[in-house]
């Protein structure tokens, strides 16, 4: 396996994490907003295309999906190892606190060890959709069928991230503390946080602090979750990053398709010859960060893994890193003050 952030890239580069325990697959694909049932699907043909990393979340209602595609891959692949593959998964936002996290976990955990068939209905749960529109009708693929294993799955969970941060700073240190005792228990591997702040990162580094000063394993923030791309460049938090060595995976880095023919893209667009998506992805890669481009479409996640037969100068890589602040989901949490 390659692992270094030296190594050439490459759709089989991995980032070393800071624990030293392990490296993450520096492409992800993304499965916000796809329906279990379609996301069982296209999260396979992201494994047949080469991504190793998935990115799921248990408000995506999708972890059933992406579990019953990989446990299929392996079993498709019998000399691919569990351990190249890597999926992420976080704790919901709605939820706070050290007993719900305790719960959530053992929520995914369960998704993760008992890969369901294609047929069973809960595959079929509608995914979180905030505009509303409702896809749980959407047809299955009469052709998949997700074998049962007879081992425990997928086993364990690659990385565990605390969704946002919501609640009191004690619920989101409670959480934190549930998530470390299941890193001890073997059901977590790493540990991260997503749309946080310098502010909430600093008072989580004091609480981990405080908990080895007590005695007690304070667990590692080795992976930061946010979204970052040429309209928000968040250099606050990408320097807070590098000093403590934290993995930036970088969510929206297409932007939601909402910046296709903006003049920033157009020059790089017409020198490379490569799609927008691929430039964006391709951009993201050359910052060091993990991108994690969703699809629900088989020939642009496809697409989305062709970007490794082109290169971006340093003046363009410079050029996209404008400093902007644009977020384009509907949300910010790193500003949140409570
Ligand atoms: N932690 C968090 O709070 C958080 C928040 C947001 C996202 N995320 C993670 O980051 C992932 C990606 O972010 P995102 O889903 O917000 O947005 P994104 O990846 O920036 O954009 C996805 C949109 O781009 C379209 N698209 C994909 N590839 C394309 C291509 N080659 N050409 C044209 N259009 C293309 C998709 O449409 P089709 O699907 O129709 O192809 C979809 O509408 C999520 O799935 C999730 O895993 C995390």
């Amino acid at each position: 396996m390659v692992d270094e952030m030296s190594a050439a890239l490459s759709i089989a580069r991995r980032l070393p994490l800071s624990s030293g325990k392990g490296s993450i697959p520096q492409l992800g694909y993304g499965v916000y907003q796809c329906p279990a049932s379609k996301t069982t699907a296209t999260t396979l043909h992201a494994l047949q295309a080469g991504y190793r990393h998935i990115d799921t979340a248990g408000i995506y209602r999708n972890e059933h999906g992406v579990v019953a595609a990989t446990t299929q891959f392996l079993a498709l692949n019998p000399t691919i190892p569990r351990s190249s593959l890597f999926i992420s998964t976080k704790f919901a936002p709605h939820l706070k606190g050290y007993k719900a996290a305790t719960n959530a976990i053992a929520q995914s955990l369960s998704h993760f060890r008992n890969p369901l068939r294609a047929d069973d209905p809960k595959l079929d749960l509608p995914a979180t959709r905030p505009n509303g529109v409702d896809r749980s009708a959407w047809p299955r693929d009469p052709d998949f069928e997700t074998v049962r294993t007879e081992s425990d799955g997928l086993g364990y969970i690659d990385l565990y991230l605390i969704h946002a941060p919501s609640g009191t700073l004690e619920e989101r240190n409670g959480a934190w503390r549930a998530m470390v005792e299941a890193q001890q228990r073997g059901e977590i591997k790493h540990l991260g946080v997503s749309n946080y702040g310098v502010r909430h990162l600093r008072e989580l580094f004091e609480f981990i602090a405080h908990e080895e000063s007590e005695g007690r394993p304070g667990g590692k923030v080795e992976v930061w979750q946010g979204e970052i791309h040429p309209w928000l460049s968040r250099h606050d938090v990408r320097g807070f990053c590098e000093d403590f060595g934290i993995v930036i995976q970088a969510y929206s880095p297409l932007v939601r398709g909402q910046k296709w023919g903006d003049e920033l893209l157009r020059g790089v667009v017409e020198r490379t010859g490569k799609s927008e998506a691929q430039v964006l992805i391709r951009w993201s890669l050359q910052m060091g960060f993990v991108p994690l481009p969703k699809s629900e479409k088989n020939e642009r996640i496809t697409e989305n893994a062709d970007v490794f037969d082109f290169e971006l100068t340093d003046d363009e890589l410079k050029l996209l890193d404008t400093g902007k602040y644009e977020p384009c989901t509907q949300w910010d949490p790193t500003v949140w003050t409570h």
